[in-house]
């Protein structure tokens, strides 16, 4: 477990995936999946975890209750929940976070002209609702960040007033949000100078935390927020790779590994413990359909790759030659043969624990019987293939709606691409169709739509090799939207044939949709549909 400790030079790592990374096009997650991320959060060594918009909706608020409780432990990481600045937000936002052993109230107003336009109010009504609205969050909750929303856009006077106002009240964390990524990171540095200096009871010394929450829309997320911290910040609002509305937040793994790795430049530390990095970042891309692109810093496939003769020829010899960080620095083990086919149910399950997975009972059998096919089809099994079956498994559970049993595609130049596919719904009924279609996978979707008749379009379809080699595993991410709805669901899948593992993901994004919608069994009536064959 991480050891949190703290000094004047400690940077508070505030995450926010499961709140402002939510609201990505795309990111809908189940509590099960929040959960699981939190505790994967936890274990990361982030110090606050912002669970969710309790006031959003009853699903958030008993989200954010189910972290609290189960994450937020003495030794775990504070729990926020997010409140407009109004009296039912607060109140909600308490009943979310209360149970945690550090809980966090985390208070907005827009103070910007077209925040303030929006919500038809002037200067010194928006000055009430912070006071009307961090009083009484002070006194359900001794843990209260305010945010002037839109601060990159609201005139300095007003900032200095608004946080003055919020600190009097009792915030004890004063977070200036970019909103819309819309500063420069030396005007940006130099506006947090100010407020820090200037305003009333909240400057060196007061015992207030000054933080910063930046968005991405000018590519400057990561530079506004070190920027902040050569001029006094001490808490960053951050998502795992960087996920977040529009162009995103400010990425969790760039700005800690720019700490960790310039230390002599801004003599700071973290709590993070960065070997646990691309875990959460894969757990984060599977759970929530959401690619990261092969060139981003830090996760992203490529970004510890070296093509060039020159630079191959250099990392061989000395790896410091192009290389400022190691991959085992961020958790991303070079073992290549990790177990052979001869190895048995107990090595494997010493091997996924050092790599940071607890697999026990059935998950492990099944993990074990994935792994033995593998080793059966390829050389050698790495570290990155077991990590790709562990979150194949855990995208399909045992309560899914449907899931795929078998499948067959026929495909090729001559004849129409035909797949068959064969799924179990949730009383365990059988059923077997087959559809033709342009290619393989659009078959095998029309296939799976016989089946499970959830009308949707596609909105993204990735394939990414595990490893190298033509005997590697493909990994699938998909996003699908219901029609007529602007909300998107995602899904994953590992396997093979990149074909099953295509088949794997959007079911799993087809369940993930009927969870949350509530569809229930969807399931043709009877029989296998029109153009299936009969159940057997
Ligand atoms: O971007 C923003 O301003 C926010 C606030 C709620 C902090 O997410
Ligand atoms: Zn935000």
């Amino acid at each position: 477990m991480v050891k949190r400790t703290y000094d004047d030079n400690t940077v508070i790592i505030f995450d926010t995936t499961l709140r402002d990374g939510e609201q990505s096009p795309g990111a809908t997650l189940s509590s099960a999946e929040k959960l699981e991320i939190a505790r994967q959060l936890a274990r990361l060594g982030v110090d606050v975890i912002e669970a969710g918009f309790p006031a959003a909706s009853p699903d958030d608020l008993r989200a954010v209750q189910r972290i609290a409780r189960e994450i937020g432990t003495i030794d775990g990481p504070a729990i926020a929940g997010l409140a407009r600045s109004v009296e039912s937000d607060i109140l909600r936002a308490w009943d979310g976070v209360k149970a945690a052993a550090k809980p966090r109230i985390h208070t907005f107003l827009g103070t910007s002209p077209s925040h303030l336009a929006m919500l038809r109010i002037d200067k010194e009504q928006g000055l009430d609702l912070i006071r009307s609205g961090v009083t009484l969050a002070k006194s359900l909750c001794a843990d209260v960040e305010f945010s002037p929303m839109d601060a990159g856009r609201t005139d300095t006077e007003y900032l200095v007033q608004a946080c003055a106002v919020a600190v009097e009240c009792g915030a004890t964390t004063l977070n200036i949000p970019d909103t819309v990524g819309y500063v420069m990171p030396s005007e940006w540095a130099d506006t947090l100078e100010m407020l820090i200096n200037e305003t009333p009871g909240a400057g060196p010394g007061s015992g207030v935390i000054w933080s910063v929450h930046c968005h991405n829309d000018l590519g400057l997320a990561t530079a506004n927020t070190l920027a902040g911290l050569t001029r006094g910040v001490r808490q960053v609002e951050v998502t795992i790779n960087g996920i977040g509305e529009r162009a995103g937040n400010t990425s969790l793994e760039e700005v800690v590994m720019a700490i960790h790795t310039r230390k002599s430049f801004y003599d700071l530390r973290t709590n993070i413990d960065s070997t646990q990095i691309m875990k959460t970042s894969r757990l984060v891309r599977n759970y929530m359909g959401m690619p990261v692109q092969p060139n981003k810093a830090i996760v992203g496939a490529n970004a510890f790759a070296h093509e060039s003769g020159i630079h191959q020829d250099g990392v061989l010899k000395n790896a410091e030659t192009f290389e400022i960080m190691t991959p085992e620095d961020v958790g991303l083990t070079q073992s290549k043969l990790v177990l052979g086919k001869h190895s048995g149910r107990h090595a494997l399950r010493v091997r996924l624990r050092e790599l940071g997975y607890e697999v026990e009972g059935d998950e492990l059998m099944d993990v074990f019987r994935r792994f033995k096919e593998l080793a059966d089809l390829k050389k050698s099994v790495t570290d990155a293939d077991l990590e790709a079956l562990v979150a194949d498994e855990a995208a399909h559970k045992p309560e899914d709606h449907f899931r795929l049993v078998d499948i067959q595609v026929v495909c090729g130049t001559m004849g129409l691409p035909t797949a068959t596919v064969k799924m179990l719904d949730q009383d365990g009924e059988e059923i077997i169709v087959s559809a033709v279609g342009t290619g393989p996978v659009d078959a095998s979707y029309r296939a799976v739509d016989l089946v499970i008749e959830a009308p949707n379009e596609l909105l993204e379809f990735n394939v990414h090799s595990v490893t190298e080699g033509i005997d590697a595993l493909g990994e699938v991410t998909v996003r699908i939207s219901p029609i007529d709805s602007p909300r998107t669901f995602g899904g994953y899948g590992a396997d093979s044939d990149i074909v099953v593992s295509s088949v794997k993901a959007y079911v799993a994004a087809l369940n993930r949709m009927i969870s949350s919608l509530g569809l229930g069994d969807m399931a043709p009536e009877g029989e296998a549909a029109t153009v299936g064959l009969s159940a057997s």
